[in-house]
């Protein structure tokens, strides 16, 4: 198994998000069935915003694209290779003001590129990154799981399937600004249900 670790913290490594995506990975190695682990740190290696001229260079020939839109397609492209080379997807998901990080959002918007990671058919859009897993650790500060006010999981769910990734599993840890009981009491469930599904059929 190829494992593709997205970390989109701001603070880096040492995110809530990123630590449980580490323990994640940890716990996929330990089962003997990784082959290799990619970091893709976007805190440390932002992606840029998704402007008109970037856009432009998706669509456009190869033949007439300026240099800078060549230089933008193939960043886009190694993300691509990147996401397409891994088997499993471990995300960690912080919650900043009440969504999903900037810089993951950037991301997103390099790798849903038409024809390459979707294509529109008679039916609607059909995702080609088929075949994978994910598995997100979700990181709050206050409590949204179930609730209508949760805007990450029916997102990033959303998002994945549009590009062919449907299975996909939620690992929360909330109420991490609650105090020091809360929040241990949060990160230890989280590692349990860690653990958890690392066991069964992920390991698989
Ligand atoms: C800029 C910023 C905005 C935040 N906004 C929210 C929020 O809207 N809702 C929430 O529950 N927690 C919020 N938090 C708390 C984070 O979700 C929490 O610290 C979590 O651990 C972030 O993940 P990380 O540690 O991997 O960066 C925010 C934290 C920061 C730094």
């Amino acid at each position: 198994m190829n494992v593709l670790r997205i970390d989109s913290s701001l603070h880096g490594a040492d995110g809530a998000s990123s630590r449980l995506a580490a323990t994640c990975v940890e716990a996929l190695c330990a089962t003997g069935a990784v082959h290799r682990v990619v970091v893709r740190d976007l805190a440390a290696d932002p992606v840029p915003h998704l402007t008109a001229e970037r856009f432009a260079a998706f669509l456009a020939k190869p033949e007439e694209r300026t240099p800078a839109q060549q230089a933008a397609v193939a960043a886009s492209d190694a993300l691509i290779d990147e996401l397409r080379a891994a088997d499993t997807i471990v995300l960690g998901l912080p919650m900043y003001n009440f969504g999903v990080p900037s810089k993951l959002k950037a991301y997103f918007d390099h790798v849903a590129r038409a024809g390459v990671t979707f294509r529109y058919t008679a039916s609607g859009p059909q995702g080609l990154l088929t075949g994978k897993r994910a598995v997100v650790l979700a990181a709050r500060g206050g409590r949204y799981e179930g609730t209508p006010r949760d805007t990450q999981t029916a997102y990033i769910r959303d998002f994945l399937r549009f590009v062919g990734i449907e299975d996909v599993t939620f690992v929360y840890a909330e109420g991490l600004a609650m105090g020091e009981g809360p929040r241990e009491a949060a990160l230890r469930g989280a590692r349990a249900a860690i653990g958890r599904l690392v066991a069964e059929p992920l390991a698989a």
